[in-house]
């Protein structure tokens, strides 16, 4: 029998105060890269670059939620949605990343703001999620540890223009993504490759990941602040001594790295030596001041790792083994779907003490989609979610904080350097038309947050 014939869990089980959401971010969703002022940023750059996004796809127009906010906005209205998180573009509010600020964007996430209150549903705002002034990264971007100034100055002005309607801020998303991605890797914004950079970034974030968070307790005392960490759930390819120590440092660079300092842990160095070099840009009582004490932490999570020791991989000595190799069950980004990997992960932390609360503020999962005689029929996604929301709740039941689920996204939209391939959203969305069509799963997920309505 399949998850939709069967009763799956109800929402009312998971407590009145549990919070339901939908996530997405400017970048991927706006468009409009130019409109009404807006200054570059690094992803405007590096989409222009040749080679850099899959089929040379860009995000010119991406949703064009800059244009159909009011239609998006409806949507989650539709799908009994009640919390809906996105992103704010620093280079919208300051075009040059620095003051002044540029009124017309402050107006229109004034707009975004106000519809959704219009519409009952709550905003979540988070402040960067991967778009830095292109002008800030010409001064060095991440590795100029002004940044965390810059950083600190933009809050600020976000603080005081929707604070007295936004009560739900998350400070940096994913920050060992685009760091690694963008900073080691160079296959993210801003493209740049190499051990002195990417340190240089950890630490330059993390410091900005604080005092961001102070900027907004200063300005909005009542304020519920969080950021938000990627996790993945880590696993030895064998019990060989090697590879349980190769696992070990890969959940140490993946899933420790940037939470532990600010829970006042310092960075978990002895694990993962290579962090230790981190000492060369920590200066004075940095280390001190890395700890803030936030409200809530997002988890995002969507998969595993296996893990296997390698000694071709420079500062880590270890190598992933892909869904692919292992002939397992994967999602069009290639991820492994391992609905367990969300309990683990919530066990693992709600094993630190300096944590108040859990929010997942990310999880769901890309298919290739179709439409077909006017309905996109994503099972699998359906079941992703479900299966999910079964770890949560076994975690949740067994004690583990577990606040809130924000599925991610609320539209198929613009997936960095995959382009337009990867399909995450609850509804469809034909780029040439900018058509939108509710899949399948947000059917059944407007049905499940529907109160009291029987699932089927
Ligand atoms: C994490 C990121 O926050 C988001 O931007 C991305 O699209 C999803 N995960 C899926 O990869």
């Amino acid at each position: 029998m399949n998850k939709l014939e069967k009763s799956f869990l109800n929402k009312d089980q998971f407590g009145e105060d549990f919070l339901w959401g939908v996530s997405t971010a400017a970048f991927q969703t706006e468009g409009a890269h130019d409109a009404d002022g807006k200054g570059p940023s690094i992803w405007d750059v590096f989409t222009r670059q040749k080679g850099k996004i899959k089929n040379g796809h860009h995000a010119i127009n991406a949703c064009d939620f800059y244009n159909c906010y009011k239609d998006d906005i409806h949507l989650i209205k539709e799908l009994n949605i009640p919390n809906f998180r996105f992103s704010i573009s620093w280079s919208r509010i300051m075009p040059s990343g620095l003051h002044p600020v540029n009124q017309a964007g402050i107006a229109y996430y004034n707009k975004i703001i106000d519809f959704l209150l219009e519409c009952k549903i709550e905003p979540w705002v988070t402040l960067y999620h991967w778009d830095l002034p292109h002008a800030l990264e010409i001064k060095g971007g991440w590795t100029n540890r002004e940044c965390t100034s810059w950083f600190a100055d933009y809050t600020e002005v976000c603080a005081q223009h929707f604070g007295d309607r936004v009560k739900n801020w998350m400070v940096i998303n994913e920050p060992s993504v685009f760091t690694g991605a963008g900073y080691f890797l160079g296959i993210h914004a801003p493209g740049k490759k190499g051990i002195t950079n990417y340190l240089k970034a950890i630490h330059h974030v993390t410091l900005a990941t604080t005092a961001g968070a102070k900027k907004l307790r200063h300005n909005i005392p009542e304020a519920n602040i969080g950021t938000t960490f990627s996790c993945t759930h880590i696993e030895p390819f064998s019990d060989k001594p090697s590879d349980i120590q190769a696992a070990k440092r890969v959940d140490t660079l993946l899933n420790r790295t940037f939470i532990e300092p600010i829970l006042g842990l310092g960075y978990p160095q002895n694990d993962l030596p290579v962090l230790k070099k981190l000492n060369n840009y920590i200066q004075g009582d940095d280390l001190d001041n890395l700890a803030f004490d936030f409200d809530f932490i997002g988890l995002q999570c969507y998969t595993r790792e296996i893990v296997k020791s390698s000694l071709l991989t420079p500062y880590i000595g270890a190598e992933l083994v892909s869904a692919e190799k292992r002939n397992v069950i994967s999602t069009e980004m290639g991820w492994e779907i391992y609905p367990p990997a969300l309990y683990h992960i919530l066990q693992k932390f709600n094993s630190y003490s300096g944590i108040k609360k859990i929010i997942i503020t990310e999880n769901g999962a890309a298919f290739p989609d179709k439409v077909v005689n006017g309905k996109v029929y994503d099972i699998k996604r359906t079941h992703y979610i479900q299966d999910h929301l079964e770890q949560l709740f076994k975690a949740k039941q067994e004690g583990c904080k577990a606040d809130g689920y924000f599925v991610w996204s609320l539209t198929d939209n613009f997936e960095w350097a995959e382009g337009y391939n990867a399909r995450f959203g609850l509804v469809y969305i034909d780029f040439e038309t900018q058509k939108r069509t509710i899949k399948q799963s947000g059917i059944w997920f407007r049905d499940f947050l529907e109160k009291n309505k029987e699932i089927l």
